[in-house]
């Protein structure tokens, strides 16, 4: 087994040279390429921030060791373009499924991912034509919950939308349900939320708002807005993927007692390691080699 990766410094030295060009065009170099001939190979690889660049760095990646006859497994803590898997109005794209086509198409024979939207549990899945396993980090989220902001007090857990329900039931929490208003802006879109719904009485309690992303903070504010109307005593928000566009994440910092989120994207709120998560992983992998 052989690992390669250029960008996760923070857990791995990086074996993969990423530049640029003048042009802004991305350049790529596996210096160690001659080891990876025919290896099975575990590529980790940052998707966020420079999605785009570095999906397409990914795909560079993976061509090559394809063409190496290497088997390889892309471990990404989070896969971007997730979100868009639906068609609604007509035209519109999947991308999520296009991203995971070609994935497979260039060579990654699975994606290892954490709390990936479009998919509604842990497990093995196929997305597209792409092998997906799905990690959950829910639980480490949930625990620091308990130790380090709850101090072992009683708390509910609830999650803003129905995709959230896998991370929040295995833990006796509750699923809101959301309804998301149509796009808005110009040429950058967004959707704001309409309403939250949810039968759970959360009147003097402690409350852990848990979502498998943070992205311009919408919905984890008016989740955080719904849970103080409902009379909620300490409120955490977490999630496994913190984006925090703009000032999102100082104004969800001044409603709430605490906001955390996984190290999966770096960002200050990041105080959950996926590492032992990947580590333990990545053994196992090894095990089967
Ligand atoms: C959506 O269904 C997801 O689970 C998240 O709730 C959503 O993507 C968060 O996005 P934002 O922070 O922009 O509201």
């Amino acid at each position: 087994m052989f690992l390669v990766s250029p960008n996760f410094s923070d857990l791995f030295t990086p074996n993969i040279e990423i530049k640029k060009f003048p042009d802004g065009e991305s350049y790529v170099r596996i210096p160690d390429l001659g080891a990876c001939d025919s290896q099975p190979i575990t590529l980790l690889h940052r998707l966020y921030p420079e999605q785009n660049n570095s999906l397409l760095e990914l795909l560079l990646i993976i061509d090559e060791l394809a063409y190496q006859k290497c088997d390889v497994t892309v471990l990404s803590p989070y896969l971007p373009y997730s979100r868009q898997d639906k068609k609604i109005l007509e035209g519109e794209i999947a991308s999520g499924k296009v991203v995971c086509n070609l994935l497979a198409h260039t060579g990654c024979k699975i994606l290892i991912t954490l709390d990936c939207h479009f998919l509604k549990g842990t497990g093995d899945f196929t997305h597209g034509e792409l092998p997906i396993r799905n990690i959950s980090m829910a639980k480490p989220l949930i625990d620091y919950a308990r130790e380090q902001i709850f101090k072992h007090e009683p708390f509910e857990v609830i999650g803003p939308d129905q995709g959230a329900s896998y991370l929040v039931e295995h833990a006796g929490g509750t699923a809101l349900t959301k309804v998301r208003r149509g796009y808005k802006g110009g040429a950058i879109i967004y959707r704001d939320v309409e309403t939250l719904e949810g039968n759970v009485d959360l009147h003097g309690k402690n409350v852990l708002i848990l979502d498998d992303m943070i992205s311009t903070g919408n919905t984890m504010i008016k989740t955080v807005e719904w849970a103080r109307e409902a009379g909620a005593k300490k409120i955490a928000c977490a999630a496994t993927h913190g984006l925090f566009l703009g000032n999102s994440l100082d104004k969800l910092e001044a409603i709430s007692d605490a906001v955390f989120t996984t190290d999966s994207i770096l960002n200050p709120a990041a105080k959950v390691s996926i590492k032992k998560h990947f580590d333990e992983h990545l053994q196992s992998l090894f095990s089967a080699a």
